[in-house]
C-alpha cells in the first residue's frame, strides 16, 4: 500500500513536469555573423552575446501571451559574404525563426535586409554601421549603435581639430563597410581643410599590403584612415613599421576597434598610433556593462571582441517587443519594435522612425598602453 502510494506521488509528479514541459513552447531566435574564415572571431563574439541573452532569459523564465516559452537559437554562418548573407537570411525566414540578431558585415546585412524585409521577419543589428542599411525604411530592420555618419565625422574632427592633423591617405577594403565609412572620413576631413594625399584600395582577403603602403609612404602623409577590419589592419599596422612608417597616425571605424587586432599587429609599436570609433559608450559608461562584461569574460574567457553587449541587447530588445505584443508572431509583433524603450545594458534603446537607435553614443579609443582604451 505504503509502496503504491509512493508510485503514485511519483507518477503525479512526473505527470505534472510533462505537462509543464509540454506548456513550454519553442521560439527560435536567428543568428548570423561570420563564423568562418579570418573574421570569424567577431562572429563568435556576437554569437556569444546572443547565446548569453538566451541563458539568462531562459532562467528568468518568459511568458508570452499567458504561455510559457523557451528560447533557442539558430545560429548561421555568412562567411562575411554578401552572397552568403542573403542564403543564411533565406534559411532563417525557412525555419520560421521569430527574429534575427545581425548580420554583423554592412555588406552581408545590407542584402540581407531585404530578404527579412520580404518575409516578415525583424531583424537588429547590434555591429552593422553602414548607414545605407536604413535607407529603404523596412519596418522589419533595426540598428543599435550609432552608424558610419558618426563614427567617419568623429574621427575627422578628432584629427583636424584635436591633433592638427593636415595630410592624410585613405585605404579602403571596397566592402560596403570599409568603402562607406572612409568616404564619411574623406568628406568631414576635407571640409576640416585636411589634404587628402593619396587614396588606396585593397580588399577584404589581403595581408599584404607593402606595395600601397610605399606609394602612400611617398605622400609623406600625417596619418593613414583605414575603411576595413583587423584581419588586414593588423598586418598593415606590421609593414607601416617595417617600412618606418611609426610616426603616422592610424585612424579606423569599429573593424579595426577589436581585442583581436593587438594580437594581429604582432608586436608592432605602430599599435600605438591606432585611433578608431565605435558606435556606443565605453563598457564603464555603459548602464550595467562593468558587470556584465565580467560575466561574459567568466563564460566566454579571452572571446570578446566588440559587438557582444549589443547583440545581448539586440536579443532582449527582441523578446521585449514579443512580450508587449502578447505573441512571437513576426506579424504581430513586429510593429512593437519601433515602439521600443528598453534599458539595456548598453543603453537606453528607442528607435528613429528608420530603425537607427535614438541617440546613440560614439567613443573613440587609443591602443597607446598597448590595450584598448577609451579616450
Ligand atoms: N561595422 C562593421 C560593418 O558595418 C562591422 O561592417
Amino acid at each position: 500500500m505504503k509502496f503504491n502510494l509512493r508510485l503514485t506521488a511519483v507518477a503525479a509528479i512526473a505527470a505534472a513536469c510533462g505537462v509543464a514541459m509540454a506548456q513550454e513552447t519553442v521560439v527560435k531566435i536567428g543568428h548570423v555573423a561570420p563564423l568562418s574564415g579570418a573574421q570569424a572571431h567577431y562572429g563568435k563574439d556576437n554569437e556569444n552575446g546572443v547565446r548569453m541573452a538566451i541563458e539568462d532569459l531562459n532562467a528568468q523564465g518568459v511568458t508570452i501571451g499567458g504561455k510559457k516559452v523557451k528560447f533557442e537559437i539558430q545560429a548561421e554562418d555568412d562567411a562575411a559574404d554578401p552572397k552568403q548573407g542573403t542564403a543564411a537570411a533565406q534559411k532563417l525566414c525557412d525555419a520560421k525563426v521569430a527574429g534575427v540578431v545581425g548580420h554583423l558585415n554592412s555588406g552581408t546585412t545590407i542584402p540581407a535586409s531585404k530578404v527579412y524585409n520580404d518575409c516578415g521577419i525583424p531583424h537588429v543589428t547590434g555591429a552593422a554601421t553602414n548607414p545605407a542599411l536604413t535607407k529603404p525604411g523596412y519596418k522589419t530592420t533595426y540598428r543599435i549603435i550609432a552608424n558610419d555618419n558618426a563614427l567617419g565625422a568623429a574621427l575627422a574632427l578628432y584629427a583636424a581639430d584635436k591633433l592638427k592633423l593636415k595630410k592624410v591617405a585613405i585605404i579602403d577594403d571596397r566592402t560596403a563597410y570599409g568603402q562607406g565609412v572612409a568616404e564619411v572620413f574623406k568628406k568631414t576631413a576635407v571640409s576640416k581643410g585636411m589634404t587628402v594625399v593619396d587614396e588606396q584600395f585593397t580588399n577584404d582577403k589581403a595581408t599584404d599590403f607593402m606595395a600601397i603602403l610605399t606609394a602612400i609612404k611617398a605622400k609623406n602623409p600625417d596619418a593613414v584612415f583605414y575603411g576595413g577590419m583587423d584581419p588586414q589592419a593588423g598586418p598593415m599596422l606590421r609593414q607601416m613599421e617595417q617600412l618606418g612608417m611609426d610616426k603616422v597616425k592610424y585612424f579606423g571605424g569599429d573593424g579595426i576597434c577589436t581585442s583581436e587586432i593587438i594580437k594581429l599587429a604582432a608586436g608592432a609599436k605602430t599599435l600605438g598610433n591606432v585611433i578608431c570609433a565605435e558606435g556606443g559608450a565605453s563598457l564603464a559608461k555603459m548602464p550595467g556593462g562593468t558587470a556584465w562584461k565580467a560575466k561574459y569574460d567568466k563564460k566566454y574567457p579571452n572571446q570578446f571582441q566588440v559587438y557582444s553587449p549589443y547583440t545581448y541587447d539586440a536579443t532582449f530588445v527582441l523578446v521585449d517587443a514579443m512580450k508587449r505584443a502578447g505573441s512571437w508572431d513576426p506579424k504581430v509583433y513586429t510593429k512593437e519594435l519601433a515602439k521600443t524603450n528598453y534599458k539595456g545594458v548598453t543603453a537606453n534603446i528607442a528607435f528613429e522612425p528608420n530603425g537607427e537607435m535614438k541617440n546613440a553614443a560614439t567613443t573613440l579609443y587609443t591602443y597607446a598602453s598597448g590595450k584598448k582604451e577609451p579616450m
